[in-house]
């Protein structure tokens, strides 16, 4: 018996060495953790169990019948984060470059499937370099094994993807299709083609961290959301991520206890809007304020800096925020800020995570560039999302809510549940001054300046709307958590069901 148990000791030791000493090494020095040091920092202490550690791959050409590696490039199992339950794949750079075969990506989709039938999230940690060169087709087949659960997956577990070395391929494809993308600055990319590629097709010359490092992706695409310092930073935040979300789409929200009173007053609030409506203010000092302990989870905090989303916590249980940001465009919706925000309100919606609007928008972004690259479109994707959500909506405007983006940020038309304003809100069609050159065009400037005062006077307040019924009640700022907290309370019950249908056919 003490022999047979020393065989087994003796085959884990074996598998944890993954591609051996050397190679670990040469991870250590390019500062990444290995993949099993990875699932440590991310997993509570002892709670990781593994399976599939003796999985082999099947493949005989170009010599690597002789080369077998017991867990064929990838960690997979389940774990908790702060106690609950996680299931996690973490993809190793040192045996074959944490190329996906056949038989790895049959790992992923074990646990995958499981993770869909239990209800919790799977969070994959990527370091690929994309499909098994040797294995050709059958490693494609794998990866649209992939692909497919993360489809038949999204909406249904939540998904998250940490990149944490160099991603290839079909290595970017199946991040692509998760909720959430986190990347390691100077050790993570991701491009379909590398710079060698890029250089043969098109001739440009362009560095792996220029072409689809962290901050090319966080700041310029769009396509991963946050970007860390390291391997380490990236793994605890992704903790915290998953105790915003709850564990499946069947499953209530989480509920952390909170020393923050439900209606704590901000009397700074009153003051945070300039005398100039012209003067931007910092939309982040009413987020923090709002929610419980100032705690907030940016999502892609610095792409599309006009509108910001991210998660919080109001009487300790999640809300998803979306606010126009005045300091960057003066809060306008372009392209890249719809686009954000729409996958974000979607998010939510997905999970049931009651969604807190803060509104100081000026219109849509007028210009030739945003017209021909489908503004249209794209605005209407933040519009539709919105329209479609029947999760708890609140809605706040602090200033401005001008045009057809008066109409988008979940204004009541939207079935808003709740929409309050500021006194200092401008809800009108357009801009004092632009009406006027509009309705009275050719008039001496004289009278225009004349005009435009008494457009002002008649209509950048919120009281029109609210005689419609339109915004429900005018609201102190420094009482915005206290309305925000009653309404979450009010709408905790909330049943609202779009009519029946296949899917919808959102404007992508
Ligand atoms: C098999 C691979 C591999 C792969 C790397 N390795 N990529 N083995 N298949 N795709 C192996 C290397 O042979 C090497 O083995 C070890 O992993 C480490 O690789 P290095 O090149 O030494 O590391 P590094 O210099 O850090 O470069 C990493 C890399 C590079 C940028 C990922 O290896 C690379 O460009 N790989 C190929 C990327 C690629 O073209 N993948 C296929 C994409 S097509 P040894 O034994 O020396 O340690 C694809 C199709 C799917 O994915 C499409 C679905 C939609």
């Amino acid at each position: 018996m003490q022999a047979i148990l020393e065989e087994l000791a003796a085959r884990r030791e074996k598998a944890h060495l993954g591609g051996g000493t050397k190679r670990i090494e040469a991870q250590h020095a390019k500062g990444k953790l290995t993949a099993r040091e990875r699932i440590d920092v991310l997993l509570d202490p002892g709670s990781f169990e593994e399976y599939d550690m003796y999985v082999e791959h099947n493949c005989v050409d170009f010599g690597m019948q002789d080369t077998v590696i017991p867990g064929d490039g990838v960690v997979t199992g389940s774990g908790t984060v702060n106690g609950r339950l996680v299931f996690v794949f973490s993809q190793d750079f040192t045996v074959f470059g944490g190329s996906l075969s056949e038989r790895h990506a049959q790992k992923i989709c074990k646990i995958m499937d499981m993770a869909m039938k239990v209800g919790a999230p799977v969070i994959g940690l990527n370091d690929s370099g994309g499909a098994r060169i040797q294995e050709g087709v059958a490693s494609l087949g794998g990866y649209a094994e992939v692909f497919q659960r993360n489809v038949l997956a999204s909406g249904v577990v939540p998904q998250l993807s940490v990149i944490m070395g160099p991603c290839a391929g079909g290595a970017v494809y199946s991040p692509a299709m998760t909720d959430f993308i986190f990347m390691v600055k100077d050790s993570s990319y991701m491009f379909v083609t590398g710079p060698d590629v890029v250089k043969t097709v098109t001739n440009e010359v362009v560095t792996q961290e220029e072409l689809g490092g962290a901050v090319t992706h966080t700041a310029k695409s769009g396509v991963a959301d946050v970007a860390f310092d390291n391997d380490i930073e990236a793994l605890l935040a992704a903790r915290d991520l998953i105790d915003y979300l709850p564990l499946s789409n069947r499953e209530a929200l989480p509920e952390r206890p909170t020393a923050d009173p439900w209606d704590r007053i901000e009397n700074s609030l009153d003051t945070l809007i300039p005398a100039n409506p012209n003067m931007p203010y910092d939309m982040h000092e009413l987020i923090r304020k709002t929610l419980d302990e100032g705690e907030f989870f940016e999502i892609q905090p610095t792409h599309a800096g006009n509108i910001i989303t991210g998660f919080g916590r109001i009487e300790g249980r999640t809300v998803g925020v979306v606010a126009n940001q005045p300091m960057v465009l003066a809060g306008c919706l372009d392209i890249n800020s719809s686009k954000k925000a729409a996958r974000f309100v979607r998010f939510c919606d997905c999970f049931d995570i009651p969604i807190i609007t803060f509104v100081d928008v000026p219109g849509f972004l007028p210009g030739v560039a945003q017209e021909h690259s489908g503004i249209i479109k794209h605005g209407a994707k933040l519009l539709f999302a919105y329209a479609e959500a029947t999760v708890p909506k609140i809605t706040v405007i602090t200033r401005k809510a001008y045009g057809g983006a008066y109409d988008v940020m979940a204004s009541k038309h939207l079935r808003g549940d709740l929409n309050y304003a500021w006194p200092t809100a401008e809800i009108a069609v357009m801009g004092a001054k632009g009406a006027v050159e509009i309705i009275f065009r050719g008039r001496t400037p004289e009278e225009i300046a004349e005009r435009t005062k008494e457009y002002e006077a008649r209509f950048a307040n919120p009281f029109v709307a609210a005689s419609k019924g339109f915004i429900d009640e005018v609201i102190m700022p420094h009482s915005t958590r206290r309305r925000i907290a009653l309404g979450l309370r009010k709408l905790r019950n909330k049943a609202l069901e779009n009519p029946w249908k296949k899917h919808d056919n959102i404007p992508l």
